[in-house]
């Protein structure tokens, strides 16, 4: 495997921030209560994770406790920070240490401009479901002015998201992390468009296989739908999280049977949905329209061939 498809990614934060659970929670299917019984992590534990096939990310989860991050940023600052293609930062957001906090990211970009000065670096405030309803953007939008502040002086954009493992808001934020590497990501989109051309769908979406985080999709919302009267803003703009994460359950639900989910049809009264495998690494699912609302039930030919166009199609995505 070339050096090109192999990422190093930093999973940092103090301890408690939530680390290793969403690692647990994005990788190896632990559902958000498994996490109660995760112990903190001692010094480094290296994950080797294999991505849409030829990508191989290595996420170093970095126990957070003190003595660890005093001695990342000492004796062993360069085998940590060299050649990091990704930082993802935690923060908990009900931490009552937020000046020690930052304190210590600044450090952590202190290094990072030392020895990965191109790393790209995601902040996630994390544990949002402990804040209230009303106070979350607030506090999102103070914290992360901070942030960027803070990183700028380092030569470092930042990119933030608010996150819990209680909601599906961590999948928005990992998928925009996995995606950031893959490179290419305009030969998926070219070819989910040559690929509406022929099957008309509403919408089309790409999960990665395991993970089910989405890689990339097409959306035809833009257009007026007729049968609903619905716009492209009625659409739920967390539709696609919400998505891999209802998957991701339903498929951990199906594994406690022993058995595993392949594929998943459903109709409704004005479109129908195809979920199925695509490639060894992808899933994909089709929203189609009904033509009319008399046709609400797709006759069984017409599902057959849905399905089988996705087998043809699956050449465009390998
Ligand atoms: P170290 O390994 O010591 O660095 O800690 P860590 O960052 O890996 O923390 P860990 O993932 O072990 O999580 C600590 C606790 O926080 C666990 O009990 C989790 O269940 C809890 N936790 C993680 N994420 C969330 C969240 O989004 N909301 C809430 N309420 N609790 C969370
Ligand atoms: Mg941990």
């Amino acid at each position: 495997m070339s050096n090109a498809s192999r990422k190093k990614l930093l999973l940092m934060g103090r301890s408690g921030s939530g680390k290793s659970s969403m690692r647990s929670i994005i990788f190896s299917n632990y559902s958000a209560f498994d996490t109660r019984r995760l112990g903190a992590t001692i010094d480094v534990e290296h994950s080797h994770l294999r991505f849409l096939g030829n990508m191989s990310l290595n996420l170093w989860d970095c126990g957070g406790q003190d003595v660890f991050m005093d001695n990342y940023f000492t004796q062993q600052n360069s085998h940590i920070f060299k050649m990091c293609e990704v930082l993802i930062y935690v923060f908990d957001v009900e931490s009552k240490e937020v000046l020690k906090d930052i304190e210590i990211f600044q450090k952590t970009l202190a290094n990072l401009a030392k020895f990965s000065k191109n790393c790209k670096i995601f902040i996630l405030l994390h544990k949002m479901d402990l804040v209230q309803l009303d106070k979350r953007e607030e506090l999102f939008t103070i914290m992360m002015k901070t942030l960027i502040n803070q990183s700028l002086k380092y030569g470092f954009q930042i990119k933030g998201f608010p996150t819990s493992i209680w909601d599906e808001s961590l999948y928005k934020a990992w998928s925009s992390i996995v995606c950031s590497l893959i490179p290419n990501m305009e030969h998926f989109e070219k070819n989910l468009l040559k690929f509406n051309d022929i099957i008309e769908a509403e919408e089309i979406i790409l999960f990665e296989k395991t993970t089910f985080l989405v890689i990339s999709h097409f959306s035809s919302a833009q257009e007026h739908n007729l049968l609903t009267g619905a716009g492209a803003s009625d659409l739920d703009p967390k539709r696609f999280e919400k998505i891999s994460n209802i998957i991701k359950t339903y498929k951990q639900s199906v594994s406690k049977l022993r058995t595993h989910f392949q594929s998943l049809v459903l109709h409704g009264s004005f479109s129908s949905i195809f979920i199925d495998v695509l490639t060894d690494n992808m899933y994909i699912m089709i929203v189609l329209p009904n033509k009319s609302l008399e046709s609400a039930v797709r006759d069984k030919d017409e599902e057959l061939l849905i399905l089988d166009n996705i087998k043809r199609a699956r050449k465009w995505f390998e």
